[in-house]
């Protein structure tokens, strides 16, 4: 599968966010390409525990900078936030019950990638926004 390409436009103006999203970017990327190199189910497991464990951080202070400037959308960024925590350990679960194949991690990258894309483009250009002229 092709890997995702990190595209400026999806920048949303904060930093701290937008490092943190290419560094999700990066643990995709990583995950594929562990796959893609054959290196074995554990191999796998460990890069997608790090990829499972940067999502709840970076979720995690994203919602202290909503909370920080008062997000009037606060409530529903992070129900998305939580139903996309349950999906990721959805797809663990997956990777342990059905073996870590190669088309697996592909589809379970894929819906990761595409999520991301999507919440950034949507919900956290809506954040940043927010923030901008907040300050
Ligand atoms: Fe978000």
């Amino acid at each position: 599968m092709a890997k995702y390409e990190w595209d400026d436009s999806l920048l949303t103006g904060q930093p701290a966010i937008d490092t943190q999203h290419k560094e999700l970017f990066k643990a995709v990327n990583d995950l594929l390409e562990t796959a893609e190199a054959d290196k074995g189910g554990d191999a796998i497991k460990k890069s997608l525990d790090f990829l499972t464990d940067y999502t709840i951080k970076h979720f995690f202070d994203e919602q202290q900078i909503q909370q920080k400037y008062g997000y009037p959308d606060y409530q529903n960024h992070v129900k998305y936030h939580e139903e996309f925590k349950a999906t990721v350990r959805d797809m663990s679960h997956q990777l342990i019950l059905k073996g870590s194949s190669k088309a697996l991690v592909d589809e379970l990258c894929k819906k990761f990638g595409d999520w991301l894309v999507n919440h950034i483009e949507i919900q956290d250009k809506k954040l940043a926004d927010y923030i901008r002229k907040k300050s």
